[in-house]
């Protein structure tokens, strides 16, 4: 008679809370940053408050420490109940979470104190980088080992953008991470010129391709569908779009480089392919959507199920906005402005943030065997963000659309109409209008703090109980319908 197997979920319980943590903390450095814009002298001429240092800790502290911990966790949850099998290799798992805090701590403090490889999004430096290989190898095995130990012979798709995620960050991290060190706290890439520019650009637009997008559509391809209680609209059209996605992403970072020393025809490959990533961009959000059809009143009561449904529209709105802008006659316009700030923030706090509290929610009264300590805790936070992110990113496109007009009008003559600083006092207000709404965003992310925080505290008091692994019905060698497990 085997005895009774539990999920493991003490490491996903840890990878909560630290999201929530680094929420607060990397988007407190945004809310700061976005104030030394409006108003340079708050720095008080202290180099480690400056804005070119705290930038990268802002990009850093959200991308790899909330989002990354996000990821991982949901990751460890979601391989476990789809495969209707504990973790693999716990103590290793253990490891992924204590090694990659470790990660994030040295990145948020050496990158203040200018100590960078001053590569966008692989700022920190090589010995920092070796633990992160390190940590993500490590990842890496526990996922794949616990899809090995599944009892549910079809893999489900979330766990197929899961892995992409993992594969795909391994081998950007890596390549574009190859250096030189010259002491522990400075190195040079083995690439120059040009070439360098290309390899950071594949590691930056595919990081946004398979870390901001292929994980966060695995954790939505497992929480919608479970949280709008209905199985996904079209499972065939998710793996359509999962094999569309992961090969047509690699092959459009050249739009980053418009109107460089880039070879022409690579920027028009860029260009192409991210025309061609409309599809299954626009594909993804439809299926998620969708999933909602006949559910649709669980918005009225379910805040979670808002915050995933808002962050498919932003998902569908930010896609579009990225194929356009990647057209080399609209980027001549929004390039170097703050249109560019506006798409990465509508992707980010709109698609990203959204998805990821969404299902935070989701899974945390379940990890932890509580309900959420304040449900109106929720529908504040919801708004907050709502409201928060649309006057983010509405002030960020009139700013940029501003300057992009105002740097290109020409007098007769041929001389510029406007000097560089007519344009920054144009946009002022506009900088004002993002630093309120960063106060609203990082408000709510305070809220959902609290709030995890007294559930995990009632959870703690009443011990929580552990989750019995399911005997999967029926046996293994039959595929299950596209509804992810309920517990
Ligand atoms: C309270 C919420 C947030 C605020 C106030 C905020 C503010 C800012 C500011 C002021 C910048 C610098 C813009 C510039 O260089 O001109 C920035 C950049 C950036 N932020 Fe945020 N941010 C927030 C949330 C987020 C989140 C949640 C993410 C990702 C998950 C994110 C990702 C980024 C990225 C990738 C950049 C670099 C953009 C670029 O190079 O064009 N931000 N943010
Ligand atoms: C079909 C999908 C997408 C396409 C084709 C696309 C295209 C683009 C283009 C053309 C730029 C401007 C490059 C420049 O002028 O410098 C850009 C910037 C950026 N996008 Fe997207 N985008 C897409 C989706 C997303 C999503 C969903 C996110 C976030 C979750 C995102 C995050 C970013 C970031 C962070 C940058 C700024 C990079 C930097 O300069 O630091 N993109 N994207």
């Amino acid at each position: 008679m085997p005895t009774t197997e539990y999920y493991d979920d003490k490491v996903v319980r840890l990878f909560l809370l630290a999201a929530a943590v680094w929420g607060v903390i990397g988007m407190g450095v945004g809310m700061y940053a976005a104030a030394l814009l409006a108003w340079p002298g708050l720095s008080l001429d202290l180099p480690f408050l400056t804005f070119s240092r705290l930038r990268p800790d802002h990009t850093f502290g959200v991308i790899f420490a909330f989002g990354g911990s996000a990821l991982m966790g949901t990751c460890y949850y979601v391989v476990q109940r789809t495969g209707h099998a504990r973790l693999a290799f716990n103590r290793l798992a253990e490891f992924t979470f204590w090694g990659w805090q470790l990660v994030c701590v040295l990145s948020m403090l050496s990158m203040p104190f200018g100590i960078t490889q001053s590569k966008e999004y692989a700022e920190p430096e090589w010995p920092i980088d070796i633990l992160i290989a390190v940590v993500w190898v490590s990842f890496g095995v526990v996922f794949f080992g616990s899809l090995t130990r599944r009892r549910i012979k079809h893999i489900y798709v979330a766990n197929w953008y899961y892995g992409a995620f993992i594969i795909a960050v391994g081998l950007l991290h890596i390549i574009n991470n190859l250096a030189l060190p010259v002491s522990w706290i400075k190195s040079y890439p083995i690439y120059s010129g040009v070439v360098d520019a290309m390899v950071q650009w594949w590691y930056g637009h595919n990081a946004v391709a398979f870390f901001l997008t292929a994980g966060f559509l695995g954790m939505m391809y497992y929480f919608v569908p479970r949280q709008a209680q209905q199985p996904l609209w079209s499972y065939r059209f998710s793996i359509v779009n999962f094999w569309a996605l992961i090969s047509v992403y690699m092959w459009a970072g050249a739009h980053h480089l418009m109107y460089t020393a880039l070879p022409d025809w690579v920027q028009s490959v860029g260009m192409a392919f991210s025309l061609v990533l409309l599809m299954p961009s626009l594909g993804s959000a439809a299926n998620g959507l969708m999933t909602f059809n006949g559910s649709w009143h669980r918005l009225k009561t379910d805040p979670a199920a808002k915050f995933m449904v808002i962050s498919l529209v932003f998902y569908a709105a930010s896609t579009f906005e990225g194929s356009m802008m990647a057209i080399k006659t609209v980027n001549a316009l929004s390039h170097y402005t703050d249109w560019t700030v506006a798409h990465v923030h509508s992707g980010s706090l709109g698609w990203v943030a959204m998805i990821t509290i969404g299902s935070l929610y989701a899974m945390a009264p379940r990890a932890l065997g509580r309900e959420m300590h304040s449900h109106r805790g929720m529908e504040l936070h919801f708004w907050l963000h709502l409201v928060g992110t649309l006057l983010y990113v509405a002030a960020m496109w009139t700013a940029g659309v501003t300057e992009g007009l105002m740097w290109r009008a020409t007098e007769a003559d041929g001389s510029l109409t406007y000097a560089f600083i007519d344009s920054l006092l144009a946009i002022k207000p506009m900088y004002w209008i993002r630093w309120f709404g960063g106060v609203c965003i990082f408000s709510g992310m305070v809220v959902m703090a609290w709030n995890l925080w007294h559930t995990a505290d009632d959870a703690r008091a009443h011990l929580i109980k552990p989750i019995p692994v399911p005997i999967p019905q029926p046996d293994m060698h039959q595929t299950p319908a596209p509804l992810p497990a309920m517990n």
